[in-house]
C-alpha cells in the first residue's frame, strides 16, 4: 500500500473542514498517520554511512481523489526520517531533481559551516552536493529542509522537509521504537484550492497561514497506540503558524527534549507552544481502549489563530507496558553565559536595520565561544533560530522562561515587542570565509531578508577576519 492510501472509513466531504475554526470539530479522523520510513544504512567498509537523497517532483493525494502536485525528497511529499548515532560519519548525496537550484540544510546539526546547506551551498537542478561531516552531538530531534535565498517558503511548503534523528548512548533508556512508541509528528498547515493543489497563499504579513492541518503530510489522520507510553517527536514545519499543542481532555504530558536535546528531568505541561522550526518530545500516558485527540489551540497573534484537530489518539484495547519514564534524564549540563553580549533588533523584514547580504559578514564569533545574544523584538512576532549552535533561553521580558523552556535549543518563539535573551553555545569548526545564518522561522520573513550571517574564526583572529564575501557562480 503507498504512504497516501487511504485506509478506513469513507473520505469525509471537505465541505465540513474549512471556517473560523480551522478542522475543530469537522474531522473524521478517517487516515490512517502516514509514518515516513527510516533511512538507517549500514557503514560501508571505511566505516561512513551513506544516505543518498533525491529531491524531485511528486504527486500526493491528500485529499482523497484529488491528488496534488508536490515535491519531496526519496519520495512524493516530505523526506525520510534520518537516524544516526552519535559518533557515526555520515555522507549525504543530495540530488537535485527539481526544475530548479535549491539547497538541504541539517536543522540543528552541529558541523562546519561549508556542509550547513545554508544558501551558499546552492545545488543545481541536475546536480548533486556531497557534504560529509562526523556527527558528534548529544541525541536530538534535528531536521533537514531547503534553504535557497528567498524562495525557502515555496520549497518547503511544496514538501521538502524531513526528520532527522541522533541517538547516543543514553537513547535506549527511553522509548525508541520508530513508529510504535517513538513517532515522528511533522505539523504543517495548508491551503487547498477548489482542486485540492497546494495553494500558494503567501501574502499578508507572515506569509501562508493555512486553514488545514497535515501531520507528516496526512490530511485528517489517526494514530493507534499499542503501548501505555509513546514519545512523540513534534516538528513544527509550517511556514509561519504556531502551534499550542495540547490534548482536547486538557491530560497532562511530559516535555523530555527540546531542540538540542534531552532535558535535565521530565516537566509536566498540559500545553506546549511550537513555532516554525521548533521540535519538543513528548511523553504521553494512554488507556487500554481510550481515544483522545491532539489539538492545537488558539492563541493571541496572528499567527496563532483558530484552533486545529491535529491527530485523534485510539489506544488498542490491550496495550503492551511500557517502562518507568525515568525521573532525570541524560540531557546536557545547561549552557552557561559567556560574558560577550551581541544585540539584535527584530524588526519586519530586517535585523539590526540590514537586510539580508549574502556578500556581507554580520557577526565574527570565535570558535568555542559563549556568549549571550538579546533579542529586542520592535514589532509584531517572530522567532529566531541559529544554525550550528547550542543555545538556552535565560529570559522572556526578564522572566525565567517555564521549565520546558529551559532546556537546550536552536529556535526561539519571540512575541511581538519581547525582549529575549540566550545563552549560546558555538561550536569548534572554524571557516572565515563559509558563514553560517541566523533569522526569522517565519519563512517569509526570512526569505524577504530577516537573516544575517555569521563565521565561526579561531580566536584571535577575529579582527582580521574579512566582512565581506567574494560571491562565486
Ligand atoms: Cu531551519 Cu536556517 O533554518
Ligand atoms: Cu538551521
Ligand atoms: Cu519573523
Amino acid at each position: 500500500r503507498g504512504f497516501f492510501a487511504l485506509t478506513g472509513l469513507v473520505g469525509l466531504a471537505l465541505a465540513g473542514c474549512g471556517g473560523a475554526n480551522g478542522n475543530r470539530g469537522s474531522l473524521g479522523f478517517a487516515n490512517r498517520l502516514r509514518i515516513p520510513p527510516v533511512l538507517d544504512p549500514r557503514p560501508g567498509a571505511d566505516g561512513v554511512k551513506r544516505f543518498p537523497l533525491l529531491m524531485r517532483p511528486g504527486q500526493a493525494e491528500f485529499l482523497p481523489g484529488r491528488p496534488a502536485r508536490t515535491w519531496g525528497i526519496n519520495g512524493d511529499y516530505l523526506g525520510p526520517t534520518l537516524r544516526v548515532r552519535r559518533g557515526d560519519k555520515v555522507a549525504m548525496a543530495v540530488t537535485n531533481l527539481l526544475p530548479e537550484a535549491s539547497t538541504l540544510h541539517w536543522h540543528g546539526m552541529r558541523l562546519p559551516a561549508a556542509m550547513d546547506g545554508g544558501p551558499h551551498q546552492l545545488i543545481a537542478s541536475g546536480g548533486t552536493w556531497n557534504p560529509a561531516w562526523t556527527v558528534d552531538q548529544p541525541a536530538a530531534t534535528t531536521w533537514y529542509h531547503p534553504h535557497p535565498h528567498g524562495e525557502t517558503s515555496e520549497h518547503v511548503y511544496r514538501g521538502l522537509a524531513g526528520m532527522f534523528i541522533v541517538d547516543d548512548e543514553h537513547s535506549a533508556e527511553l522509548p525508541h521504537t520508530y513508529g510504535v512508541d517513538d513517532v515522528p509528528l511533522i505539523v504543517q498547515d495548508k491551503v487547498f484550492d477548489e482542486d485540492g493543489q497546494l495553494e500558494e497563499a503567501f501574502a499578508g504579513t507572515f506569509g501562508l497561514l493555512g486553514d488545514q492541518v497535515l501531520v507528516n503530510g496526512t490530511h485528517d489522520p489517526f494514530f493507534e497506540v499499542t503501548t501505555t507510553r509513546v514519545r512523540f517527536r513534534i516538528l513544527n514545519g509550517s511556514n509561519a503558524h504556531v502551534f499550542t499543542v495540547g490534548f482536547a481532555d486538557d491530560r497532562r504530558f511530559q516535555v523530555i527534549a527540546s531542540d538540542a536535546g534531552l532535558l535535565r528531568a521530565p516537566a509536566t505541561v498540559d500545553r506546549v507552544r511550537i513555532s516554525p522550526g521548533e521540535r519538543f518530545e513528548v511523553v504521553v500516558e494512554f488507556r487500554p481502549g481510550e481515544q483522545v485527540v491532539l489539538r492545537g489551540f488558539a492563541g493571541d497573534s496572528a499567527v496563532e489563530k483558530g484552533d486545529y484537530d491535529l491527530l485523534k489518539f485510539v489506544a488498542a484495547q490491550q496495550l503492551a507496558a511500557s517502562p518507568e519514564l525515568p525521573r532525570t534524564l541524560a540531557g546536557r549540563s545547561p549552557v552557561e553565559p559567556g560574558e560577550r553580549v551581541r544585540k539584535f533588533r527584530l524588526g519586519g523584514s530586517n535585523i539590526n536595520g540590514n537586510e539580508m547580504d549574502l556578500a556581507r559578514i554580520d557577526e565574527v564569533v570565535a570558535a568555542g565561544a559563549r556568549e549571550v545574544w538579546e533579542l529586542d523584538n520592535i514589532t509584531y512576532e517572530h522567532n529566531f533560530h541559529i544554525h550550528e549552535v547550542a543555545f538556552r533561553v535565560l529570559t522572556v521580558d526578564g522572566e525565567e522562561p517555564p521549565e520546558h523552556l529551559r532546556g537546550p535549543k536552536d529556535t526561539v518563539f519571540v512575541p511581538g515587542g519581547a525582549k529575549v535573551r540566550l545563552a549560546v553555545e558555538f561550536g569548534p569548526h572554524t571557516d572565515p570565509k563559509v558563514p553560517y545564518m541566523y533569522h526569522c522561522h517565519i519563512l517569509k520573513h526570512e526569505d524577504k531578508g530577516m537573516m544575517g550571517q555569521f563565521v565561526i574564526v579561531p580566536p584571535g583572529t577575529e579582527d582580521q577576519t574579512p566582512r565581506t564575501l567574494q560571491l562565486t557562480g
